[in-house]
């Protein structure tokens, strides 16, 4: 039997030569954000004219995204599992697709045939001395790809930090390897305005010392977390996280000693920051990267005591619905996690789902609140499902309320100039409030 080395060796390459093992007419997955290997993604696109009907899907994107350009139209399709800023114009010209999928589904659905992939583009590790290479940064959706594509093209980043938990592949389970350093993209993180402050100030008074908490993409996870700088034992479950839980951990805050699951370690799927972050998880025993089916599913996440998900949304209706993704009928992000954790916390006992926003869009021209959505706006978190919705002015727990309830709670954390107008519209619809 071949050596691990002799299996690394033999499947060594170039880029250029190890995309042109990828066939026509079928799906490429790309590894999830930071994990996405710009050197293969960069031979692909210049490759391009090699292709006929090249699916290209993933999670969340963190390169430039060209190959959704139009150019590349026959070559190249886009299906998005969840939107950014690179891959949206294309969904909305609609020369690409949006999937919707609860993302701890990914690891059934590649798997049993209901959206299977047939090549993966990952970045991991150099082997260890035990011929193991690692996923790094991102492990959740992205270890079950490698495990159910038919081919599997891996750059071998020495820049890429080795993680703990799920994220480990053996040499021979991967058919392609390219050596290239490059730096990991870093981002997330956005910049806590007044308003964002207010929010986390707002949300932080509903975290309790020994909560286990779960934070969603932006800013608010970060202004949040500036603010629970006096608890005691909090615990990270969380689809991902960002630099404010280094800070923390760094504090004696975050311990995970209370944690039922996992007790004393951080979990996450994949994690999304700075170089600092990047260098912090490196070889760290105490975070553990760990599959989807396991971060994001609601019946492990409710195990922990006290769960505070903290998500941010676009837009909640009288009703309480929640939009936190589209604009109207224009596809603007993805559910990534966000209902799997609203549910885990719901089963929680002493759970809370908190779904915060700005009161305001478009520099304050806009209510986030609104008595009815446009048509087409999504339902990310239906109205059964909502608990806390979080504005800069207030906190409203619509759980257990009535719809009139709701409208005024709601109506209670707008910003103060559209409350006369928004209660112009309860009163149509509800009479005038005695
Ligand atoms: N109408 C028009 N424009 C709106 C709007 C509305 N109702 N709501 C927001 N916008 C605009 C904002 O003004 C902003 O524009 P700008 O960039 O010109 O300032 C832009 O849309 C983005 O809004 P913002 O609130 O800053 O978005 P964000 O970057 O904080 O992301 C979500 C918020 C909800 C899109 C993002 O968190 C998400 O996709 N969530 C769903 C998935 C999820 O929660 N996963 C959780 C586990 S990781």
């Amino acid at each position: 039997m071949a050596s691990w080395q002799e299996i690394y060796r033999s499947r060594l390459t170039t880029a250029e030569e190890a995309v042109t093992h990828i066939p026509n007419n079928c799906r490429v997955f790309f590894g999830h954000a930071a994990n996405e290997p710009p050197v293969l993604v960069d031979a692909l696109v210049k490759n391009y004219q090699q292709y006929e009907n090249v699916e290209i899907c993933h999670w969340v994107p963190m390169g430039t995204g060209e190959y959704t350009h139009p150019e590349y139209a026959g070559h190249f399709h886009y299906n998005g599992l969840f939107l950014g800023g690179v891959t949206r114009q294309c969904v909305k010209e609609g020369r690409g697709d949006y999937t919707p999928f609860f993302y701890h589904q990914s690891t059934r659905f590649f798997s049993d045939g209901t959206f299977p992939i047939d090549v993966v583009l990952v970045s991991v590790t150099p082997p260890d001395k035990n011929g193991y290479v690692n996923l790094g940064v991102s492990v959740g959706g992205t270890l079950p790809a490698c495990k159910n594509a038919k081919i599997v093209i891996a750059q071998v980043n020495d820049q890429l930090p080795r993680t703990m938990g799920d994220g480990f592949l053996k040499v021979s389970e991967i058919d392609y390897f390219v050596e290239a350093s490059t730096p990991l993209p870093e981002g997330g993180a956005g910049v806590v305005t007044p308003e964002l402050d207010a929010i986390g100030k707002n949300i932080a008074s509903l975290v309790e010392d020994g909560s286990t908490l779960q934070l969603g993409i932006g800013a608010i996870p970060d202004a949040v977390l500036s603010y629970l700088g006096d608890r005691k034992d909090l615990g990270i479950h969380s689809e991902m996280f960002s630099d404010g839980v280094v800070d923390l951990y760094q504090k004696g805050v975050v311990t995970g000693a209370n944690k039922t699951l996992d007790k004393g370690k951080m979990v996450a799927a994949f994690l999304m920051g700075s170089k600092k972050l990047y260098d912090f998880v490196d070889d760290n025993p105490d975070v553990l990267m760990r599959r989807v089916d396991y971060v994001n599913n609601p019946a492990v996440i409710c195990q922990n005591p006290k769960v505070v998900a903290i998500n941010s949304c676009l837009q909640v209706d009288f009703n309480g619905q929640v939009n936190s993704e589209s604009m109207g009928a224009t596809q603007f992000s993805g559910i990534g996690g966000q209902l799997d954790y609203v549910r885990g916390a719901a089963m929680c006992p002493d759970g809370k789902a908190i779904l915060a926003m700005p009161s305001t869009a478009k520099h304050g021209e806009i209510s986030r609140i609104v008595p009815v959505f446009p048509e087409g706006t999504t339902v990310t978190t239906t109205r059964t499902d909502v608990h806390y919705i979080v504005t800069e002015y207030g906190i409203a727990n619509l759980r257990g309320k009535s719809l009139r309830q709701r409208a005024r709670l709601l109506i209670d954390i707008a910003h103060p100039k559209f409350r006369e107008q928004l209660w112009e519209e309860f009163e149509k619809r509800y009479g005038k409030e005695g």
